[in-house]
């Protein structure tokens, strides 16, 4: 892959219907916008376009081998891009679209390679935010959209993060604003007997159980099922300091250590803490940790942190989600 050719890039606000023209007409000619979601920012190409496409990858840094989603207005549009629409997608898209919820489906001829990594499937969803829909809806073609990070990074759920990542790299990014969710979307795989949670995200495991019946979990899985989700096999998440996942009550002690060694330190957490370490507490709901989290994380590689103690959240509800992507932030 070659480097991206190095141009401006436009920020526009998302409410702005010109704005929306505009990123329509850039994304219909080949080009890349970021756009905002409910969960995360999306760096969009036209789904159908696998030169358009294949920029992502490049702009992103992102492997090839790894699939994008598509970003439909509905369920109607969804339809075109598979060879089947199950009745499980049918209940799935009917209970929770627009929504956090990203379905893996068997994937028509129209979808190209660039778009699915080569995959006979195709990861679809409808995103529940104004600007996006507002865009998908002016463009009229499907929106391929990885989250507009460089690859690697954590997501980014503000426009100053696209540009961060991005700067020159892409056409246009439309503001929207801070992103409610602050995690990706839940992917669920609907291609087999039995549905599969390929990563967890705004959707619940509880969420999806109560109106699908059982749902696997890909943690719980192994081999063949592992090799359906490409994504998990890349660093994740990661901000440039060390990430360093405790137990709640941890913090302080795992801190202090930090400290002693001569590290610049940071500790988040949902408590009152008394730490000489840099302390961002987070809210105590698991939503407004979510939505705080990776902005967080930014926050504190700008402020030159080493290392970034992170105390962790009960694995219940969006929780479970939040504690995937810290073990992945870790692990990195
Ligand atoms: O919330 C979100 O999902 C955001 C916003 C922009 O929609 N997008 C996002 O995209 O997080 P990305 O590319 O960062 O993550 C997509 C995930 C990856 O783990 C990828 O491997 C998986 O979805 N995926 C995409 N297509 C797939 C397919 N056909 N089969 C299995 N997994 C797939
Ligand atoms: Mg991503």
């Amino acid at each position: 892959m070659s480097a991206p050719r190095p141009s401006i890039t436009a920020v526009l606000p998302g409410d702005d219907p010109a704005a929306i023209s505009h990123a329509a007409e850039l994304l219909r000619a080949g080009g890349l916008v970021a756009f905002p979601t409910e969960t995360v920012y999306g760096l969009g190409a036209d789904a159908l376009d696998p030169i358009a496409v294949r920029q992502i990858f490049v702009a992103k840094e992102r492997p090839v081998d790894n699939p994008l989603i598509v970003h439909v207005a509905d369920v109607a549009a969804a339809r075109r891009l598979v060879r089947e629409f199950p009745p499980l997608a049918e209940r799935a898209a009917e209970a929770l679209w627009p929504g956090a919820l990203t379905l893996v489906l068997p994937r028509a001829a129209i979808v190209p390679d660039a778009t699915t990594a080569g995959q006979d499937t195709v990861a679809i969803r409808v995103p529940a935010h104004p600007v996006a829909l507002a865009l998908l809806h002016a463009c009229q073609c499907p929106l391929a959209a990885p989250s507009a990070n460089r690859s690697g990074r954590p997501s980014p759920t503000l426009a100053s993060h696209v540009s961060a990542d991005l700067d020159g790299r892409i056409a246009l990014i439309l503001d929207g604003g801070p992103t409610s969710l602050g995690l990706e979307s839940s992917v669920l795989d609907l291609c087999h007997a039995r549905p599969l949670l390929l990563r967890r995200g705004g959707v619940t495991h509880e969420q999806l159980v109560a109106l699908l019946g059982p749902v696997d979990c890909v943690e719980a899985a192994e081999g063949a099922v592992l090799a359906r989700s490409p994504g998990l096999r890349h660093r994740h998440y990661a901000p440039r300091a060390q990430v360093e996942l405790v137990a709640e009550g941890e913090g302080e002690a795992a801190a202090a250590r930090a400290l002693a060694a001569g590290e610049r330190v940071a500790l988040i957490c949902r408590r009152v803490v008394v730490s000489p370490a840099i302390v961002r507490r987070l809210p105590e709901t698991l939503e407004g940790f979510a939505q705080a989290l990776f902005a967080t994380l930014r926050a504190l590689d700008d402020e030159a942190v080493e290392r970034i103690i992170v105390e962790a959240v009960p694995e219940t509800g969006v929780g479970a989600a939040i504690m995937d992507r810290l073990r992945r932030a870790a692990a990195g």
